[in-house]
């Protein structure tokens, strides 16, 4: 039978003789995948485990200090990488969504290659691939788990895809994951995460991506996901986030006639992303909401909720 201690303990054992004393390159993403593959390899190899952790600046407020931390308290052998200004730099202009991903995926091979060349001799790169992942290619554009299997061959390939590929997690199913670093005594916070996207706020941005739509945009999403938090009801939820619309309108504050930015609050229930319903949150959450990311965030003026289901709309809305 299946259980989470005994999947540990043999893929312990499976990797220990697989890799022997080899380096090994993994990229973290602050999601559950990355972070359980990470553990079970840290069980097997200890420092022969080098991470790297990269800030796109495309992560929600806070995420990249926050998580970095978190993975050193974990014991893992992590480098933060703060790329920021480089895909910021990409992204410039870009208004289409699939241009976007494309400029943040090169980005991350550039930045992810040049860490993974200064790792002296490495053998083999990790990916918190799961099942899901080969079957559908949904999640994949962007993170780390996700770049290897598409687009870019503009000269070849990038040396750190020319290593052995471990893939612990590929035969899992997330709420598998979980399970297994639930038995590993990981965070349950870090387990319960939403799924996030590669892209990050990118694609939450609709149109051209500025540091201050980044940042505004981080404020925003902080208010909704605390406040689902602190109301109980993130568990309840199988993703939640904010989108800035290319949208002003008018509003007024005392006397002062407004025209400014509209942002848009979605969260959908689901259970592999494949299809997904939007979630009936509480009026009185709304409410509270609403008013706490329009006192709190300047520069908007207007909350509207995302009622529309997948399909035929996406979680996305790029
Ligand atoms: P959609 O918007 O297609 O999203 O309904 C389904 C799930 O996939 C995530 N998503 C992505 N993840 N790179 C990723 O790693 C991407 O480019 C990307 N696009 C969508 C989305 O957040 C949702 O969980």
């Amino acid at each position: 039978d299946w259980t989470p201690d005994s999947f540990v303990e043999e893929t312990v054992a499976k990797l220990q003789a697989q890799i022997g004393n080899d380096k090994v390159v993994l990229g973290l993403s602050g999601g559950v995948d990355s972070s359980v593959a990470a553990m079970l390899l840290h069980k097997a190899i200890g420092e022969n485990l080098y991470c790297i952790f990269v800030n796109n600046g495309l992560l929600r407020k806070n995420e990249y200090t926050d998580v970095l931390e978190q993975y050193k308290g974990m014991g893992l052998n992590v480098k933060g990488v703060d790329a920021s200004a480089r895909f910021l730099d990409a992204l410039a202009g870009i208004s289409d969504p699939e241009l976007k991903r494309k400029a943040i995926g090169r980005v991350f091979i550039e930045v992810f290659d040049d860490e993974a060349h200064q790792i002296q001799d490495v053998k083999w790169l990790a990916q918190g691939t799961i099942y899901p992942d080969i079957i559908e290619s949904v999640s994949a554009t962007g993170g780390p788990s996700v770049t290897i299997k598409s687009h870019h061959n503009v000269g070849g390939l990038p040396d750190f895809m020319k290593l052995k590929i471990a893939e612990p997690l590929k035969a899992l199913f997330k709420d598998e994951v979980r399970r297994v670093g639930a038995s590993m005594g990981m965070d349950k916070a870090l387990l319960g995460r939403h799924p996030f996207p590669g892209p990050g706020l990118a694609i939450r941005i609709l149109g051209d991506i500025t540091p201050e739509k980044v940042r505004l945009l981080q404020e925003v999403d902080a208010v909704f996901i605390n406040g689902l938090k602190n109301a109980g009801l993130y568990d309840k939820v199988w993703q939640a986030g904010a989108i800035l619309l290319p949208v002003n309108s008018v509003g007024v504050m005392g006397d002062e006639r407004t025209y400014e930015k509209c942002v848009a609050l979605r969260a959908v229930e689901s259970t592999d992303g494949m299809t997904a319903d939007w979630v009936n949150l509480p009026y009185e959450f709304l409410q509270k909401t609403s008013n706490d990311i329009i006192n709190k965030v300047k520069g908007v003026n207007r909350v509207v909720y995302d009622i529309s289901s997948k399909p035929p709309a996406t979680i996305e809305w790029e």
